[in-house]
């Protein structure tokens, strides 16, 4: 009996542990998320698929170009289950790139997302590097037509290479991909992180710190 117990425990964890790794597989049609739902869950309450509407499946928009005038010279337009409810449960969703003259997209990764990335207008430069301890950069320049993949988790960038304004789309493989950009997560939490770790984790001054604590916070 015991034995059982532990038998089924142990499945069960398994099972948990395979589900929860990546977004689970659809068990209907679709999942319409309920935006009016509180109800805490993974991913969102499905709506009632008879009242579900065309609207539900539909974003309308990413032929604007997004507002570069940042310090960055980038803006990213996401198209994720926030903004489109029939993504729920469904492992995908899309971004438009914006990008001044030099204008960055800086380093970050997506937690939950592989990326596959097609220029549609200018030159990009684009990158992404392996995990320790090769951390091997990556890296290449893209014309309008090249696609790029990110793969799921690493950290990568994109630099407009040229004169003009440069576009990108990209899918991503999560209804809900997240975001973390390396200089906001490390200099600009909230609350800071202390000093004393930065300082040994970078080997650097307080001084130099406390410069990238003022640009992100
Ligand atoms: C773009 O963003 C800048 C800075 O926030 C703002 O001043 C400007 O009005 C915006 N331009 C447009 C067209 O929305």
């Amino acid at each position: 009996m015991a034995h059982h117990l532990l038998l089924i425990s142990l499945l069960a964890f398994t099972c948990f542990s395979i589900s929860s790794a990546f977004e689970p597989s659809p068990l209907q049609d679709f999942c319409v998320a309920d935006i009016t739902n509180a109800a805490l869950v993974n991913g969102r309450v499905c709506k009632d698929p008879k009242l579900v509407q065309a609207s539900d499946f539909f974003f309308t928009g990413l032929h604007l170009p997004g507002n570069t005038s940042n310090s960055f010279g980038s803006k990213v337009t996401p198209v994720n289950v926030a903004q489109l409810p029939g993504l729920n449960t469904l492992d995908i969703s899309m971004v438009r790139i914006d990008y001044a003259p030099w204008g960055v997209n800086a380093p970050h990764t997506h937690p939950r997302a592989s990326e596959i990335l097609t220029v549609l207008e200018g030159t990009l430069y684009v990158g992404f590097v392996t995990s320790n301890p090769e951390n091997r950069l990556i890296a290449k320049t893209l014309q309008k037509g090249d696609v790029f993949v990110f793969p799921v988790g690493l950290i990568h960038f994109q630099r407009n290479a040229g004169y003009g304004n440069a576009v990108a789309i990209a899918a991503l493989s999560s209804q809900n991909p997240g975001v973390v950009s390396v200089g906001n997560a490390v200099f600009g939490s909230n609350p800071p992180i202390a000093s004393e770790v930065l300082t040994k984790s970078f080997q650097v001054g307080k001084n130099v710190v406390d410069r990238l604590q003022a640009q992100f916070l």
